[in-house]
């Protein structure tokens, strides 16, 4: 396979290790721990893995081999950069503890632990891998592992190949799978460990014990690269608002890193205004009276940006997301109706005249092409399929149509012509920065002494990552302690806490404190492209909310 100058030269670099993890491991034992909520529905579920205790690396185990072990690993979800890294750290871990140890992949996520896919991964293979980003070498999916029949031919599959253990590397849901794995294989006494790693460019898997997820280090980088150089662009020309929509469907821990890093005249955060009940005609007329001011000065452009999931936080588009999930849902008369109906106008008029008087408003003030957006594309449970609504666009044509009103009224004396994007697919597969190079590394070898320690129901984690490698803390984390009890799809779930962008720490006060200025005058900041040799500070840098989240 041909690869570029770059991919050659990284394939050589080391990732760096915690110093417990570069020597035979001690494990200690911590506190026993209790779920964040609901501790008493949440022990019943998970009576073998609730309360097990915390566990902390720490150098000068014993360094005498293991008996021979083999294991399987999974990709599940969307790809995040460092993926590769974490499958690595694992292999040369489990090499370290036994070189007859055996890992095998699961293809194409964790279906390929039910449908009985794989492949043996060896030295060759992995080599291939070292320091690039993608899930390629084993591919991932979105199949949950939730039924007992899927567990069952996982232990079928198991037992064929010996795997002793089997590494679930995803976001909050697949973990919280990973652990209701694991608690089901130790009621079966199957004998087959399940361990968990903390992956999703989103960010939203996050807490006390696990500082980051993995993944959002590199793509924030690559976003804020590219909204920098749009940032250039705007600044020479002149002439465009550039209003960027950023992954991220269930948190904006990405828009707001990238706010951070870059100083944009505008950053939405949809958690702000979830908590603030913010109308779309809130939300539309802040960014034109912006617009308006910077006009004011002859600055006709600017940046916005706008996080992937804001729709959803906006609590009547919620509402009116919600009566049409249920007008519009299969088998229902109002659906056969709907269908039948030959124009777009006449499905538009009907949806009205069906909604309730708030929802219909609010359906009838959105532009032609997102209204029936809303009423077509559905995912296979019949819901309107939120990431595709094209965000960014519907508030270019809203804040047009506000401008020409204020244009009226005299409140605005500027030209206004818009560019859209969208950054999503442009960062999750990018090469892995330093820090997710590392931290994935670290991930993996954690999982193998977690396993080799017989250990199940755990996520790896490593802490104290805003000081250099050596210094990180390596170690487990019961998924039991991050769980909560949620309504999902109707029942009340066991499931890891989601973490939302919090309005009172320090990432959302520093965008709060310095919004004002930024949107008036033009602080932009280009951070350029992620750097692998060079000077530390520029090389090694962290995230600036990790930066300020550790700082408190
Ligand atoms: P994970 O939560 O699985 O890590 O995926 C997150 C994400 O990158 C979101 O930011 C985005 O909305 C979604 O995946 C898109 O996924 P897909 O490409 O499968 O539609």
């Amino acid at each position: 396979m041909a690869i570029s100058a770059l991919q050659f030269e990284r394939s050589k670099y080391a990732p760096k290790l915690p110093k417990a993890l570069q020597g035979p491991v001690k494990v200690v034992e911590g506190k026993k721990t209790e779920s964040v909520a609901d501790q008493e529905e949440i022990q019943k579920l998970f009576p073998n893995t609730y309360g097990m205790p915390l566990i902390a690396f720490e150098e000068g185990g014993d360094a005498g081999s293991l008996p021979v072990m083999n294991v399987g690993v999974i990709l599940s979800g969307g790809q995040a950069p460092g993926g590769h890294n974490v499958i690595s750290g694992l292999y040369d871990g489990l090499k370290k503890l036994n070189p007859e140890n055996k890992l095998y992949g699961f293809l194409g996520g964790p279906g390929g632990l039910v449908d009985h896919k794989y492949m043996e991964l060896t030295d060759e293979i992995i080599d291939e891998y070292r320091n690039t980003g993608g899930f390629d070498i084993i591919g991932s999916g979105r199949t949950k592992l939730e039924e007992e029949s899927q567990f069952d031919k996982g232990v079928e599959i198991c037992k064929q190949l010996n795997i002793n253990a089997l590494v679930v590397i995803g976001g909050d849901d697949s973990n919280t799978n990973a652990c209701v794995l694991a608690e089901y294989y130790l009621q079966k006494e199957t004998g087959i460990q399940v361990i968990g790693c903390p992956k999703t460019i989103d960010g939203d898997l996050k807490n006390e014990m696990i500082e980051t997820s993995f993944g959002f280090d590199t793509a924030v980088k690559v976003y804020s690269e590219l909204i920098g150089n749009i940032m250039r662009d705007a600044n020479s020309a002149k002439k465009y608002w550039h209003f960027i929509k950023l992954m991220g469907r269930s948190a904006s821990h990405i828009a707001l890193e990238c706010a951070l890093q870059t100083q944009p005249n505008i950053a939405l955060v949809s958690e702000e205004v979830a908590e603030k009940e913010q109308t779309l005609a809130e939300i539309v007329d802040y960014i034109a009276k912006v617009i308006a001011r910077r006009a004011e000065d002859d600055h006709n452009f600017g940046v916005v940006l706008v996080p992937e999931g804001l729709i959803e936080f906006i609590p009547e588009m919620k509402t009116l997301i919600t009566e049409l999930n249920d007008l519009l849902a299969e088998g229902q008369q109002s659906a056969n109706d709907f269908k039948a109906l030959a124009t777009d106008a006449e499905k538009r008029e009907y949806v009205i005249g069906k909604l309730s008087k708030a929802s219909s408003k609010v359906f009838a003030s959105l532009p032609e092409g997102i209204a029936k957006q809303l009423t077509l594309d559905r995912d296979p449970h019949g819901n309107v399929q939120v990431s595709k609504i094209e965000t960014e666009k519907l508030l270019i044509e809203m804040v047009d149509v506000r401008l020409a009103e204020m244009k009226k009224e005299g409140s605005y004396k500027g030209s206004f012509s818009a560019q859209n994007h969208f950054f999503g697919y442009e960062g999750r597969c990018a090469a892995p920065s330093n820090f997710d190079a590392d931290y994935c590394y670290s991930l993996g070898s954690t999982a193998s002494v977690l396993i080799g320690n017989g250990k199940t129901g755990y996520m790896s984690s490593v802490r104290n990552t805003t000081k250099p490698a050596d210094q990180w803390i390596a170690g487990g984390v019961p998924i039991t302690m991050m769980m909560n009890m949620e309504r999902r799809h109707g029942h009340m779930k066991p499931v890891i806490q989601k973490a939302l962008v919090e309005l009172d720490a320090a990432p959302f006060l520093k965008l709060a404190e310095n919004r004002e200025k930024w949107a008036v005058e033009t602080s932009y900041v280009y951070p350029g492209p992620i750097q692998y040799f060079g000077p530390t500070e520029v090389c090694d840098a962290t995230t600036k909310t990790l930066e300020l989240e550790q700082s408190k």
